[in-house]
């Protein structure tokens, strides 16, 4: 009975297409607000290190509106708002670890008020030395999280024993989230020490959990909803807990509802970014393009607190060999702390920073050997050719389809055709250059923190026949909620149209993990399966009573309940089943769970199978370089994106498609730009440039075909919401083509491609 697949599988629009584009979408800010609402401001630390000695908020007080300012001293739990470890502060006590650090909060009746009254707030401050690099950091020696090391065989040895050898240093930025919605919250005290929040969050529980902490009461005080964001990209993952919390206090404080809405502007400078790495490394090959030892330095800046940065260094050091095969590594990963905002989560979650390095090596041992890239790169590519199919840490890669999805990206990109058309027109210009470059990718999906990954679903069936669905997965445009109401649909027969989609709840489904690591349709999928199955095998029950068959052969499809096969001359509506059922006493109603089975890690050891599966893509782009200026566009991109059976290609071919535009900017435009102060001076659209529609290049996508998931994932379809944003490095290495060079820093500004043109000389 199961896979019917008559709805997943189906390319439907988002369930809320139409919404997004009228407006009619509702995002928290969007909620009426309730009379008697304030409006929060924050206070944000003007220089990077310091210690605060006093607070000015007098003339804050007097302005017009003003009903509070809170500092550290008025938070009535602990002020800490660490997702994973210990002592992050809200609010500096007393000192300011970052140049935008929130010292303070006004509350005021509009948030015109809030924002006015909040620059009046001043602070005496003790400056401290402040770190503001990577290598400052380096050489201090201090690190938020300890460094992680993998390693297999002895690396030094078998680059010392390689016929050839090469050692280099490159960088890659951060990237700003740039969620069109930005950072909020509302919360809204009730009694008993109740306290509802609306918050646009990856992390419902999380948020839960931080307001709780803040507050200083039990977890099931709190509530948390979230029906959507408006974009979230991993920014929202731990950086809306602290926003909610900071909205809970003042509804605390107050007994006030409360809204903080960060303006574009401070939600740049206050919330955390993608990590800028810095990376060094030392390599021997032979003349083949094999790379026999590698041993490298990953090194990320953490800012300055831990937030997320472990399982971020996890998956920079698990992804640094990205598709390929080396026998003796030793892969070093750390986050270093400096006195910078703390670097978050953001698609890929390290993965893209760690897959750079292989890259990196690959393209300057091609550039030694005088071959190219492509050759190298398929040289040691994992379980091809009699590489080993084992990543360093343990678990094996599927080395047919990594062969596979680089031979449909060469074909559809007609590579040779072009190799050749490109070197006509080059030989032709005197001075603009067109480049090809590639891109294979092997992304790993799971959390890497292994209790993350499970997922719990509620149903309820009404005697109507229609149906309500609730998981704990939240929506931030990528689709989620149609893809599990698809997966609903398909375990009761029923057209998408009987189910309503909800909004995300900590009081419905509770103890969830946050939605991130592209799990969000593999957890919630199954759990929703689940939830659905326990409630189709009572309704069976019931049928297979009146008919006296068995409850297995009862088939729900059509929105019917059909007696032993679909057309058979026995059948109930589902929803006259339905109320049969409640006539019955029978429940309506169940909850659903899902573990993923078979992961585990041994972080002393740095081995095990830390991830379910792997996901597979390449792509092929072919940029344009203006050699006088540094210009470039990418003119065309071929991807191949394995995608499983697709719950839903109409969606998996947005997530690719935005993906690799958003990979894109972070490689190519996006640049997180601190002054020596270490004040951020990238704040707005105008400063910060994200690509713009007329930097998509013209794209031929095809999703991998008859590739269903060799393990058990929901309808054996994969993730997708992060690995095709590494796709994108194709424009890295089309750009370092057309220049002529292999040592080209992140992200490829024009400024950095005439660098790298002037060093090449
Ligand atoms: N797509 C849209 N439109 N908006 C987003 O914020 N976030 C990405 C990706 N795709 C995002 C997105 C990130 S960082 C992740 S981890 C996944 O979606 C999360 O959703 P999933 O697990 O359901 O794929
Ligand atoms: N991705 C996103 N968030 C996470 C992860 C991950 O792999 N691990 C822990 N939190
Ligand atoms: Mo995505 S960075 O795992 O939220």
């Amino acid at each position: 009975m199961d896979g019917l697949g008559r709805t997943t599988g189906a390319a439907l629009r988002h369930d809320s297409a139409l919404k997004h584009t009228t407006g009619e979408a509702r995002y928290a800010d969007d909620i009426p607000e309730a009379p008697g609402t304030l409006h929060a401001a924050l206070v944000l630390a003007t220089i990077a290190h310091g210690r605060v000695t006093a607070l000015h908020t007098e003339a804050a007080r007097a302005m017009p509106g003003v009903v509070a300012v809170l500092g550290p001293r008025d938070i009535p739990g602990a002020n800490d708002i660490a997702p994973v470890a210990k002592n992050e502060p809200l609010f500096a006590d007393p000192v300011i670890e970052f140049h935008g650090m929130p010292l303070a909060m006004v509350l005021a009746e509009t948030r015109d008020a809030a924002l006015r009254a909040a620059a009046a707030v001043t602070a005496d401050v003790t400056p401290l030395e402040p770190v503001l690099s990577i290598e400052r950091a380096l050489e201090l020696g201090q690190n938020v999280i300890p460094p992680q090391v993998i390693r297999r065989g002895e690396a030094e040895a078998a680059i010392a024993a390689a016929p050839h050898r090469l050692a280099a240093e490159f960088r890659a930025g951060g990237q700003e989230h740039f969620y069109l919605e930005g950072q909020v919250a509302l919360a809204t005290p009730g009694e008993d020490g109740e306290m509802q929040v609306v918050s646009s969050t990856q992390h419902p529980s999380e948020v839960q959990h931080l307001v709780a902490r803040v507050l200083g009461c039990d977890f099931n005080r709190v509530t948390v909803t979230c029906r959507r964001m408006g974009g979230g990209f991993g920014g929202k993952e731990s950086n809306a807990s602290w926003v909610a919390a900071a909205a809970a206090i003042g509804a605390r404080v107050t007994g006030r509802p409360v809204k903080l809405r960060l303006a574009r502007r401070a939600d740049m400078i206050a919330t955390g970014k993608r990590h800028p790495f810095l990376y060094r490394w030392s390599a021997g090959f032979d003349d083949t393009g094999r790379i026999l030892g590698l041993k490298a330095l990953l090194a990320a800046d953490g800012g300055w607190s831990t937030d997320l940065s472990g399982g971020v260094v996890f998956r920079a050091v698990t992804h640094a060999l990205g598709p390929c095969d080396v026998p003796a590594v030793e892969l070093t990963a750390q986050a270093v702390r400096t006195n910078s905002v703390s670097h978050t989560a953001f698609r890929g979650f390290g993965g893209p920073q760690g897959a750079l390095l292989i890259e990196d090596v690959v393209h300057r041992v091609a550039a030694a050997l005088g071959t190219t890239p492509e050759a190298v790169r398929a040289r040691n590519f994992a379980g091809v050719g009699g590489n080993s199919d084992e990543v360093p840490y343990g678990q094996k890669l599927e080395g047919d389809l990594i062969a596979r999805v680089w031979a449909e990206a060469k074909q559809g990109a007609e590579w040779d055709r072009r190799r050749a058309a490109i070197a006509a027109f080059n030989a032709s210009h005197p001075t603009l250059r067109r480049g090809l470059g590639s891109m294979v990718l092997a992304f790993g999906i799971s959390f890497g923190i292994q209790h993350l990954n499970q997922a719990g679903a509620l149903v309820h069936v009404y005697s109507d026949g229609s149906i309500r669905l609730n998981h704990g997965g939240t929506e931030m445009g990528q689709g989620l909620f149609i893809k599990i109401a698809q997966v609903v649909c398909d375990v009761f027969g029923v057209d998408l149209g009987r189910v309503a989609i909800t909004a995300t709840s900590t009081a419905e489904v509770p103890n969830t993990a946050p939605t991130a690591a592209s799990t969000g349709s593999d957890l919630n999928g199954w759990a929703a399966h689940h939830a659905a199955r326990t409630i189709r095998d009572r309704m069976a029950d019931v049928a297979a009573r009146r008919w006296g068959i068995a409850p297995e052969a009862v088939v729900f499809a059509d929105n019917k309940a059909w007696a032993e096969r679909i057309g058979a001359n026995r059948a109930f509506d589902f929803g006259e089943l339905a109320k049969l059922c409640f006539l019955e006493r029978v429940s309506l109603s169940a909850t659903g769970f899902y573990k993923t089975p078979d992961i585990h890690w041994d972080a002393k050891a740095m081995r095990g199978h830390p991830f379910f599966y792997f996901s597979y893509g390449a792509a092929i782009a072919e940029v344009i370089v203006d050699t006088l200026t540094g210009e470039h566009r990418c003119l065309r991109a071929d991807l191949v994106q394995d995608c499983g059976r697709s719950l839903n290609p109409a969606v998996d071919r947005g997530q690719v498609e935005g993906a690799f535009v958003q990979g894109l900017g972070w490689l190519t435009c996006e640049e997180l730009w601190w002054d020596r102060d270490g004040r951020l001076r990238t704040i707005g659209p105008s400063t910060y440039k994200i690509p713009g529609s007329r930097d998509v290049p013209v794209m031929n996508l095809r999703l991998l075909e008859g590739a269903p998931a060799r393990v058990e994932t929901i309808f054996r379809s994969k993730a997708v919401g992060e690995p095709p944003l590494l796709l994108a490095t194709c424009v890295w290495n089309a750009l370092k083509d057309a220049i002529g060079t292999p040592a080209l820093d992140l992200p490829a500004t024009p400024e950095r491609v005439l660098m790298a043109l002037r060093a090449k000389g």
